[in-house]
């Protein structure tokens, strides 16, 4: 996959350096020439030894060093590679990005390169959120830095957010991702990296919707937005044009495609339909059916409450995509939620709505598939039922990716 391509990885300080020697070893196993550049925090958390035996090069460390200056210097080094990579990268090795300083190898390197840089943020929660980390991310981000996670959870250090550095398989996708679109990988004579969809465009909705019942009041539905977030990321880094339409949610925006953020089921449905014509639509999105018919313009007072609440049903989105006439995408898939007769509870929901798949899952408390990382899937089409195992949502991303190129003669 990386057959011929130089990644220079900046291994940073931080606890999440223990999954940079991982991601060398999925690089070198894909054919990637892989130097490591080791900052002086970095080498508190993994050895120089380490990584120069999973590169079989050496490791360079020092700035001033005269053999390292001698073989190679800090100016071709940075130079020599076709995408600069920094994980984790620390609070600290950003804000030097961001002021553009020069006072060691890692951030002379990333000053002097020509070519694309991706970082992968690792650090506290309360340090990812500081107006000041924020505001450096925003100018990287600006000036053409590629970012990937962080991801949200539990910390090293006991509190829990998002700050934990993305995992191997999602760097090395956005790896992928930039070489693909950087033109001195393109440039480079390498293979042409593996984009099945592009020329396609998609269409996902993700996350869950709020129906306002008084500004402070809302129906909801129980959804973390991860499997649709991880389907349109993994869409637009198969090379698909990709629309991501949120509902509200803790996660970031994923790189590389283009998110519309809604609130309401009828904000959502309009936004799909703005973002038509799409040859691939999947529905992710955990839809409130229902919204209130009243909307109080001010909040409604314990003592005074309704004696009831009317309900009116929400569109049905992905109903509405698969009966959109001329304007129907080739593909539209849906999921079904269910906690119970899974597969047959599905099948009759794929005939009710019209679509072509429904990716059939056990949302059960027992299941943990709710806000977990895992998802077990019955893959659901009119020639059949297709059990897949228990995987994460990032591989059902993939998997169905791979599903859907194959139908699209990919
Ligand atoms: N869906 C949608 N718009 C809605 C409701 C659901 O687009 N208003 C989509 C979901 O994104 C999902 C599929 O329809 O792809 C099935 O959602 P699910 O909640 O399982 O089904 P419901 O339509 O709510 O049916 P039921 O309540 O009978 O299970």
């Amino acid at each position: 996959m990386f057959t011929g391509k130089r990644v220079l990885l900046i291994v940073s300080g931080g606890i999440a350096a223990y999954k940079s020697l991982d991601l060398v070893r999925r690089l070198r196993e894909r054919g990637a020439a892989v130097r490591c550049i080791l900052t002086k925090a970095g080498a508190e958390f993994v050895t120089p030894l380490s990584l120069s035996a999973l590169t079989e090069d050496k490791v360079y460390g020092e700035l001033f060093s005269l053999t390292d200056e001698a073989e190679m210097g800090h100016i071709q080094l940075s130079r020599d590679a076709d995408l600069l990579v920094v994980a984790p990268a620390s609070a600290d090795l950003l804000a030097k990005m961001a002021q553009g300083r020069a006072d060691d190898l890692a951030s002379t390197a990333l000053l002097a390169t020509d070519k694309a840089v991706l970082a992968a943020p690792a650090m506290n929660v309360r340090m990812w959120e500081h107006p000041a980390t924020q505001a450096n991310l925003a100018l990287l981000k600006e000036r053409g830095v590629l970012t990937v996670g962080p991801n949200e959870g539990d910390m090293a250090c006991g509190e829990y957010g998002f700050g934990r550095m993305a995992e191997p398989m999602e760097i090395l996708a956005a790896i992928e991702e930039a070489l693909a679109a950087s033109p001195a990988a393109a440039s480079g004579g390498g293979p042409s990296l593996n984009r099945p969809l592009a020329g396609l465009r998609a269409l996902v909705t993700s996350g869950p919707t709020h129906e306002p019942i008084d500004p402070v009041r809302y129906i909801a539905n129980r959804s973390s937005g991860r499997q649709g977030h991880a389907i349109a990321a993994a869409l637009a880094r198969q090379g698909a044009e990709t629309t991501l339409v949120s509902g509200p949610s803790q996660l970031p925006d994923p790189a590389g495609l283009k998110t519309l953020h809604v609130e309401t089921a009828e904000e959502m449905l309009a936004a799909c339909q703005t973002s038509l014509p799409v040859e691939i639509a999947v529905c992710a999105a955990a839809v409130a059916d229902w919204r209130s018919v009243a909307r109080a313009q001010q909040k409604m007072k314990k003592n005074g409450a309704p004696a009831s609440l009317e309900l009116t049903a929400n569109p049905d989105i992905l109903a509405e995509l698969s009966k959109a006439g001329d304007l129907r995408p080739s593909l539209v898939i849906g999921f079904a939620a269910e906690t119970e007769n899974v597969v047959a509870q599905a099948q009759e929901k794929l005939a009710r709505k019209g679509c072509d798949w429904i990716l059939a899952n056990d949302v059960a408390p027992a299941s943990g598939t709710f806000g977990g990382e895992n998802n077990q899937i019955n893959l659901i089409r009119a020639e059949g039922v297709e059990p897949w195992p228990q995987m994460t949502k990032l591989a059902v991303a993939e998997r169905l990716c791979r599903e859907i190129a194959a139908t699209l003669g990919r």
